[in-house]
């Protein structure tokens, strides 16, 4: 009776959740194409790279997909090669972010943090698989939940920015973006590394 109970509320909980993220990654991705609604300062960038900037909103589309599709593989024959997929589609991903965020940047401060946000997710994914190359399954899998924590800064950096101008409008915008670039991903981060701490120390008492 209890765990068909807690199966109902995860799904309750996954539902709502999923048809969210799947729904900011189809718009992520018919963005690269239909753009007409794009604020001037998105606009310049995707002018000045009308390839690079379509490709990263496709690949970052595609990442929100594809690393809970790996995530939901794990510990079948599946799961590497989602992850491989996965993988492969984060370093496009990754590679097309830095100039999108460097070239005639929104805010200096914004433009860093997203920069940041792009090496650390190519770091972590490096490392993961570094790890997992090596046998090191504890650590590969602490580097793709830290991974997973990044990439669903995409998701908060459009909540919080969608609240922001639902509640308070336009004052103070430009501040907010440069602060949302930074805690749309380093929030998540610092949330899943203290959790994954705190597992660490739990394990270490048993
Ligand atoms: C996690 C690493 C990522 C980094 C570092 C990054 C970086 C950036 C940057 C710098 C911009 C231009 C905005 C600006 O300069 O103010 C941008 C725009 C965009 N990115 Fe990413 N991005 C990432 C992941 C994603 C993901 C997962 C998606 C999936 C939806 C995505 C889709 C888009 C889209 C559609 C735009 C166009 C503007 C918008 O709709 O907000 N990106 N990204």
């Amino acid at each position: 009776m209890l765990p068909a109970i807690v199966a109902n509320w995860r799904w309750a909980m996954l539902t709502p959740i999923g048809i969210f993220v799947t729904y900011v990654a189809l718009r992520g991705i018919s963005e690269s194409w239909d753009n007409d609604g794009f604020p001037e300062s998105l606009a310049i960038k995707l002018e000045l790279m009308p390839i690079v900037f379509p490709v990263h909103m496709v690949a970052g589309g595609l990442a929100l997909l594809l690393v809970p599709l790996a995530f939901w593989f794990r510990g079948t024959r599946w799961h590497k090669w989602a992850g491989r997929v996965a993988a492969a589609d984060i370093l496009v991903a990754g590679v097309t972010a830095l100039p999108v965020a460097l070239l005639y940047p929104v805010t200096k401060i914004s433009a860093a943090g997203f920069a940041t946000q792009g090496i650390a997710w190519m770091v972590l994914l490096g490392f993961g698989l570094w790890h997992i190359r090596a046998g090191r399954m504890a650590q590969h899998r602490a580097c793709m939940l830290m991974l997973a924590a990044v990439t669903s800064g995409a998701l908060f950096f459009r909540i919080y920015l969608g609240l922001w101008k639902a509640i308070i409008g336009f004052k103070y915008f430009y501040y907010f973006y440069a602060l949302d670039a930074w805690i749309a991903w380093g929030l998540p981060l610092l949330a899943m590394s203290f959790w994954l701490r705190t597992e660490k120390w739990k394990l270490r008492q048993h």
